[in-house]
């Protein structure tokens, strides 16, 4: 059976309806579905106040809406378009419907209403229904490019290993050979404590943790958040995170740090790019090395991501200081070993061409759904 929705859409010719009788049942059943609807949402009720609001507007819409409501569709399909003959009785039963609904007194309805009755009641359940979905989250972009380094090294046989993020001065310089008068330990540069204890600013200082713990040979990968006294732009953040990775066996040799570092690039930026060693200076390795690979989108002719240079600086790298060997208990006549110290961060942002650093610690949903 055609619904009233659907009725008052269509002109009285359409309906079939011809004569004054045919009219006056039609508006009957206008009237009867008017009175019904409200009662029904009476016994319905609503669980709260806005709701409440809600649902008698709805209704009241639904028939007196100027636009759209049953009333001015019944005055633009049925009465305006009826024939002469039936006009006169349309237009009778029109007036009539108005009273009507005008007696019904939707506007107010919200009184009538009770509070609290659609929540007491249980509604019969519809199994079929899909059900509620949370919506699920995403691994965060720096998170993501921790885990892709970590599976490289991890399946060189490396492990993980972490350290605290406060930390003494020890570790975090001394027995790393960086002397008090190092610019790096100024109050410009590193957040302390106190005048002993600092936020780390490498993740170096588990280098000499490791070797304290675990003596040699070591091969493992130190990933963790780091601490500089730098005001956040689009490069920098006074949080960031690095890994450091450190090799100590007998007879490891520089070859073995470029071996790895090229295995590690092109397992993670794809098998074209080359590596370029740079001579550098870090005072916990010698001889101490920048490494940069060929920019894996230009293949090193230049481009947006490679800044026109051809080349992406990766890591700070070099091989560990002797006298760092031995503040870690071990002995360098012995051993000797490599170490690096990579920006997870700054790797994301140029594998995943993200220019500002700042949208990974800002938590906006627009950004993070995007991983
Ligand atoms: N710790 C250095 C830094 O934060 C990086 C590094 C680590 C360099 C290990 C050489 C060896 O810049």
């Amino acid at each position: 059976m055609m619904g009233i929705d659907e009725k008052v859409r269509k002109t009285l010719a359409e309906l079939g309806v011809n004569d004054a009788q045919g009219v006056e049942s039609l508006f009957a059943e206008l009237r009867k579905t008017a009175e019904r609807e409200r009662a029904e949402l009476i016994s319905r009720g609503a669980p709260n106040q806005p709701q409440r609001e809600r649902f008698c507007k709805a209704l009241r819409d639904r028939w007196l809406a100027r636009k759209g409501g049953f009333l001015s569709q019944v005055d633009e399909n049925w009465l305006k378009p009826a024939g002469k003959d039936l006009k006169p009785a349309v237009g009778r039963q029109f007036n009539e419907l108005r009273r009507f609904t005008a007696s019904l007194e939707f506007e107010k309805l919200v009184e009538a209403l009770p509070l609290g009755s659609v929540a007491a009641r249980p509604a019969p359940r519809d199994l079929t229904l899909p059900g509620l979905r949370r919506p699920l989250g995403s691994i965060h972009p720096v998170t993501r490019m921790q885990r892709e380094i970590e599976d490289i090294f991890l399946s060189l046989g490396f492990w993980i290993e972490s350290g605290p993020e406060i930390e003494s001065t020890y570790y975090n310089f001394d027995a790393l050979n960086i002397p008090e008068s190092h610019p790096s330990r100024d109050d410009w540069d590193t957040l302390y404590i106190d005048s002993n204890t600092v936020l780390r600013t490498h993740t170096s200082p588990v280098q000499i943790r490791a070797m304290e713990k675990y003596g040699a040979p070591l091969y493992i990968i130190i990933p963790g958040k780091c601490y500089r006294h730098d005001n956040p732009d689009s490069t920098h953040s006074p949080m960031f995170h690095q890994i450091e990775g450190l090799a100590i066996d007998e007879d490891i040799t520089f070859a073995d740090l470029k071996g790895t570092l090229d295995f590690f690039a092109k397992k993670l930026f794809g098998e074209k790019v080359r590596t370029r060693f740079q001579p550098s200076f870090f005072p916990f390795t010698e001889p101490s090395g920048e490494v940069a690979v060929s920019c894996f989108v230009c293949d090193g002719q230049g481009c947006r991501v490679c800044k026109e240079s051809g080349w992406i600086e990766l890591m700070g790298c070099g091989m560990v200081h002797p006298q760092v060997l031995r503040n870690g208990g071990i002995d360098p006549d012995k051993y000797s070993g490599w170490a690096f110290g990579l920006g997870v961060d700054r790797f994301a942002m140029v594998k995943y061409d993200i220019h500002d650093i700042q949208l990974f610690f800002q938590g906006d949903v627009r950004f993070l759904e995007q991983f």
